[in-house]
């Protein structure tokens, strides 16, 4: 015999807000996601029934994504980027693209990106999308149009609670100091030895996908950032951030920012690659990535780990499968990505 589960709140909540013939269910107890299915064909073959039924249940949606913080649609007929775009249509895209951003991605088409271009080995360990700006997505949503062999899970975490779990007095140095975030993107026009691939140390010229400084200085200076141009060619930039945030809806206080995920040290990017980062870049040339907090304290080994261990114990990592699409509340649960083998094709649209 079957047993029978209690519903949660939030669920009996979410099944009497949605309309039409879907079937919901929360697969990780007071966790993200709501997990949405298509109870017959009709919402399970038909794109422009789907694309209806996304305006007739966005109200729906929002709540969901408030309630649960993150929503996954799974085998609905979503089989190219076109489907993923028409399934977000009624989305406001986020103005301001993402320019400036610390992926490697590129667009494909409209508003939708590569997920990354970080190499298949790398964990791309769970951050915030653009919490290091001024300026940063409300919401975005990930479409995985080919699942790898093994792995490439796009991994996510409650943020709901995690400010309040970490130890004194880590917790306060990101209350009271902020975080500070310098990048440098070294030029295109200059053939040293950053220019090793191995070294993934982009250039402004591709990462602003322009070769004209003017142009990237204003798209800086837009955005409030610092920078400065050096002699060597290479561009510094940097940020002094927040390091907690009020939802703009719920006005709950959370971690917000990225010193855990950009840090660069043996802890995070293994022994060997930080000490190649030591003797070639030592202390006398900008690193790709360097993060503080905004007083200038380093974030030291205890506050890297506490914080570490946090997102960790609460990681949920379900495999894709191909046609997903799942949408995140971009303040109440984070994500990243673990390596892979294989061919993954996942693309992500932000929003406003
Ligand atoms: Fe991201």
């Amino acid at each position: 015999m079957a047993t029978v589960q209690e519903k949660s709140a939030r669920l009996e909540a979410a099944q009497a807000q949605f309309t039409g013939p879907v079937r919901l269910s929360e697969p990780y107890p007071d966790a993200p996601p709501l997990w949405i299915e298509p109870d017959g064909d009709a919402l399970a073959t038909d794109m422009t029934a789907l694309a209806g039924w996304m305006q007739d249940n966005r109200a729906a949606i929002e709540k969901a994504l408030l309630s649960f913080g993150a929503v996954v649609w799974r085998g609905f007929p979503v089989a190219e980027t076109d489907d993923f775009i028409a399934m977000m249509q009624d989305f406001e895209p986020y103005a301001k693209g993402y320019a400036g951003g610390t992926s490697n991605r590129k667009a494909i088409k409209g508003q939708a990106m590569e997920a990354t271009r970080t190499p298949p080995q790398v964990y791309i360990q769970l951050h915030q999308e653009m919490s290091y700006m001024p300026d940063n997505p409300r919401a975005l949503a990930f479409y995985c149009r080919e699942a790898p062999d093994s792995g490439g899970e796009t991994v996510i975490c409650d943020m709901r609670g995690l400010l309040e779990e970490i130890p004194e007095p880590t917790r306060r140095k990101f209350e009271d100091y902020g975080a500070r975030y310098v990048r440098n993107l070294r030029s295109a026009d200059v053939d040293d030895w950053r220019a090793d691939p191995e070294l993934r140390h982009s250039t402004w010229q591709y990462w602003f996908d322009s070769t004209d400084r003017d142009e990237v200085s204003a798209k800086l200076s837009e955005r409030g950032t610092h920078y400065r141009w050096n002699e060597d060619g290479s561009l510094t930039f940097w940020n002094s951030e927040p390091a907690v945030t009020s939802h703009p809806v719920t006005g709950e206080r959370l971690y917000f920012n990225q010193l855990n995920s950009q840090i660069q040290n043996e802890w995070t990017i293994g022994k060997e690659r930080a000490d190649l980062f030591d003797r070639l870049y030592g202390d006398h040339t900008d690193r790709p990535y360097s993060v503080s907090f905004d007083n200038g304290d380093p974030v030291t080994e205890e506050d890297y780990l506490a914080v570490r261990d946090l997102f960790e114990t609460r990681k949920i990592a379900f495999p894709w499968r191909s046609g997903d699409v799942m949408l995140l509340d971009n303040r109440l649960v984070a994500h990243g990505r673990h390596p892979f083998t294989g061919e993954r094709d996942v693309q992500v649209m932000l929003f406003q």
